[in-house]
């Protein structure tokens, strides 16, 4: 529900991007600053892109659904993110659809589960095609895309270097993808 969010948070970047990134929903720090990936997922998908050959500064980014949605244990607490619901999703999928229309990427890096489904539909499995590139039509557009997790997923896994260096082998294939 975007009741609670400080504000929108729409994507941000070079409008003639070759690549656009798309992740989740705005965490806490980007519904403060109002811009996407400005906390440690997004310091973390940074490191990785660069470390890819891949410039940040170069991409268009932006997320499935555009309003941070949270619970808190008490009043005044850490605000904790809650996925977002189809429903959510499908709420802001003009606006991506809008997104992809104006940049019209050469190559989406798509981040984590909620990007997959808002692009290709509920049967998408990360799992399944991270690190594969892809192409398929999406609102009447041929589009080719490299899945992979979310950068979220990364600082929270038990062995965080095997992540990384996971996340990190699937942006690689999106560099090369984009040649
Ligand atoms: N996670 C996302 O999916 N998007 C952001 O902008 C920040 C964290």
């Amino acid at each position: 529900m975007h009741l609670h969010a400080t504000r929108t948070v729409f994507g941000e970047g070079n409008a003639d991007a070759r690549l656009m990134l798309v992740g989740e929903q705005p965490g806490d720090q980007e519904d403060r600053k109002g811009k996407p990936f400005v906390g440690p997922a997004g310091h973390l998908l940074d490191r990785a892109l660069k470390e890819a050959g891949l410039d940040p500064a170069d991409a268009y980014v932006t997320n499935a659904v555009k309003h941070f949605k949270f619970t808190r244990t008490e009043p005044r607490k850490r605000r904790i993110h809650r996925a977002p619901t189809l429903r959510e999703m499908t709420a802001c999928s003009p606006w991506l659809e809008r997104e992809l229309a104006l940049v019209e990427p050469e190559l989406i890096v798509v981040l984590g589960a909620t990007a997959g489904k808002a692009l290709l539909g509920s049967s998408f499995r990360v799992g399944q095609v991270r690190g594969t590139v892809m192409e398929e039509e999406i609102h009447g557009h041929r589009e080719r895309l490299v899945p992979t997790v979310h950068p979220s997923s990364v600082l929270r896994a038990e062995d965080r270097d095997t992540a990384y260096q996971g996340f990190l082998a699937d942006l690689k294939v999106a560099a090369r993808a984009l040649g």
